[in-house]
């Protein structure tokens, strides 16, 4: 067996937490420090070694990787720190909070060549493995429209985190970017979009509720509607058994594609087509899909280790994800202007 690789983490909140969980039930990998200037409880409660800078961390602990899991505006400036001490890094979504501050990731990560695998979870489950097969596989025909919601009601301690109220989170940038780099590896690149926003929910600077219309490369066209603030079982959260934290409504769906030849219902994988004959008039057949029940960030951390080793390139590198925030500052373009906006190259 090989030995276990030493991995650090920065941010020991919520998500730290789940990370510090994973990386328990994994042989392959040892949790070695925490850096966190905030919150040493995570540390005292595993006697794992604290430390209030991270960078002090890495350069004394000098792990072979680390765990990026702290606040959205420090993702870019923690990561080139760890590419210049050539530390392989697991970094939260969203990878900045910006698509200029991605760029200034991607130039760094380039010029230093170690590499970053960004946390879009979700791309590790085997259902979006499944359902990506499916669409490619022609079931659905000519993709044509996709119906996308992430709608659920935080609780409102939630919010008590300053970073969470203000620019650089909001619904978009915290939950619906996983939403869109799903759709995005679905349904293929976003060309445009348009987009409403509001805060009048929870009154913050940041949005609570948006709509977003997504006009894809392939000229599949979608809607995607999210809120933090409102009563609801349609969110990916709450239709996959994925993070233990969320109430379950496992019946339900949150994406719904439909094409020429067939319907799609995920996460269920209910495909639903025409038998002998076409038309409203006939009933649609269901083939439900089956797909094996294994955690996604499970999975993340697996392929992180087989990153760090060496041994994968990143399945959701810089680039990729900078991708999905240029849609992002499109949206908010789109919803400040009231226009059509065009996701910039990155
Ligand atoms: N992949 C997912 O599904 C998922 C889910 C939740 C959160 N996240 C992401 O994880 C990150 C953390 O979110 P959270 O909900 O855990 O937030 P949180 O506020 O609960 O935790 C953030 C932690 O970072 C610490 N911190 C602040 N400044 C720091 C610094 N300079 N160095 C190290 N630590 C610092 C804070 O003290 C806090 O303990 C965010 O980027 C968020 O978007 C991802």
């Amino acid at each position: 067996m090989t030995t276990p690789l030493k991995i650090a983490l920065i941010g020991a909140g919520a998500m730290g937490r789940q990370h510090a969980g994973y990386l328990a039930k994994e042989p392959a990998a040892a949790l070695v420090a925490i850096a966190d200037p905030f919150s040493p409880a995570l540390a005292e409660e595993t006697g794992i070694r604290h430390f209030t800078d991270h960078r002090e961390m890495l350069d004394r602990v000098r792990p072979d990787a680390v765990i990026i899991a702290n606040p959205n505006d420090l993702h870019v400036a923690t990561a080139i720190d760890c590419l210049e001490r050539g530390v392989p890094a697991l970094l939260e979504k969203p990878v900045a909070c910006s698509r200029e501050e991605a760029s200034r990731l991607i130039a760094a990560q380039r010029h230093h060549g170690v590499p970053i695998l960004v946390g879009h979870h979700r791309r590790h489950n085997p259902v979006a493995e499944r359902a990506k097969a499916i669409i490619d596989a022609g079931r659905l025909g000519r993709l044509a429209t996709v119906t996308g919601m992430w709608q659920t009601r935080k609780p409102d301690d939630y919010f008590a985190m300053e970073w969470r109220r203000r620019p650089g989170a909001g619904v978009i940038l915290i939950n619906l970017v996983h939403d869109l780099d799903l759709l995005r590896h679905f349904c293929g690149e976003i060309r445009a979009v348009q987009a409403i926003t509001q805060n009048a929910l929870r009154g913050f600077e940041v949005e609570d509720s948006a709509v977003i219309q997504l006009e894809f490369e392939n000229g599949a066209l979608g809607s995607l509607t999210g809120s933090d603030g409102v009563v609801s079982p349609w969110g990916w959260d709450q239709n996959v058994n994925e993070v233990p934290l969320y109430a379950k409504h496992l019946d339900q769906s949150c994406y719904f594609l439909a094409g020429s030849e067939g319907a799609l219902a995920v996460p269920q994988l209910k495909l639903w087509r025409y038998g002998e004959q076409r038309g409203w008039q006939h009933q649609l057949t269901c083939e439900s899909h089956r797909f094996p029940e294994e955690s996604a960030q499970q999975r993340q951390l697996a392929h992180f280790l087989e990153v760090a080793r060496g041994q994968a390139e990143p399945l959701v590198g810089v680039a990729d994800a900078a991708r999905t925030l240029a849609v992002i500052d499109a949206i908010q373009e789109a919803a400040r202007t009231g226009t059509r906006q065009v996701p910039l190259a990155t």
